[in-house]
């Protein structure tokens, strides 16, 4: 009884501002724990503490921390490089709100704050996965402009579908595209029910269309 009345307040909006909430880079070992716990109990994929090193060690710039107050309440973790000696990618490897804090713009403020650390370090792109089932952060990503490019079949351990979404940057020279990048986001939308390979052709041809000089 009292566990679950405990479990019950856990998911119980947090009354907070949005002004009250503080965005932190990551600043040292102190911080891996909070980003452990937070990705522990709310992704259902395993991570080991070698995972979590990798990305916060080389790319601590990319990683950032929410608080409200002493509490930890959201975490994004990053990397970045070159993919396939073509291209600069930046690739969002975890993102976390805790339950009670969610629905306040939490995730957009840290995913915000470490696409523009990628775009200020010359990546040209953005990718990460997603369950197909993840309505929330389908929804999120797909808000930002982010396309689905890809789905990959039983990716995660548990069984589940992912797509790939990925965000490009529109290069200098290439304004004039920008109207129609808007258009192929929203009509991402329409798309749900295609194949995975018909996402992949129509990502193919958004690169393409990023390769015009
Ligand atoms: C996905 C997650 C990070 C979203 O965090 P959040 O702080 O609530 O997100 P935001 O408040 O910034 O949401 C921004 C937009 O995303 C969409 N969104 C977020 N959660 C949603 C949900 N559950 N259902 C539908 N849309 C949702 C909405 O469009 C929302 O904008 P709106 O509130 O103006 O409608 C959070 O639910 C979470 O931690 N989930 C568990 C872990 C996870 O799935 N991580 C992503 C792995 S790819």
């Amino acid at each position: 009884m009292e566990a679950s009345k405990e479990a019950e307040d856990g998911e119980r909006n947090a009354e907070f501002d949005a002004s009250e909430i503080d965005y932190i880079s990551y600043d040292g070992e102190h911080h891996l724990p909070l980003i452990m716990s937070l990705v522990d109990q709310e992704l259902s994929e395993p991570y080991s503490i070698f995972t979590y090193r990798y990305f916060v060690y080389l790319w601590p710039q990319l990683c950032f921390l929410a608080f409200h107050g002493d509490k930890c309440v959201g975490t994004v973790v990053c990397k970045m490089g070159e993919h396939r000696n073509t291209t600069f990618r930046g690739y969002i490897a975890m993102l976390v709100v805790i339950k009670p804090y969610r629905g306040k713009g939490i995730a957009t403020e840290l995913v915000t704050r470490s696409i523009n650390a990628m775009m200020e370090s010359g990546c040209e792109e953005v990718t990460l996965e997603a369950e197909v089932t993840n309505k929330g952060a389908l929804a999120l990503y797909g808000r930002l402009g982010f396309i689905r490019a890809k789905r990959l079949f039983r990716y995660y351990l548990n069984g589940v579908d992912a797509f790939r979404l990925k965000l490009m940057f529109p290069q200098p020279d290439l304004h004039s595209y920008l109207p129609m990048m808007t258009n192929m986001d929203d009509s991402q939308h329409h798309r749900d029910h295609v194949s995975g390979h018909t996402e992949h052709i129509a990502a193919e041809e958004n690169l393409k269309l990023n390769s015009v000089s």
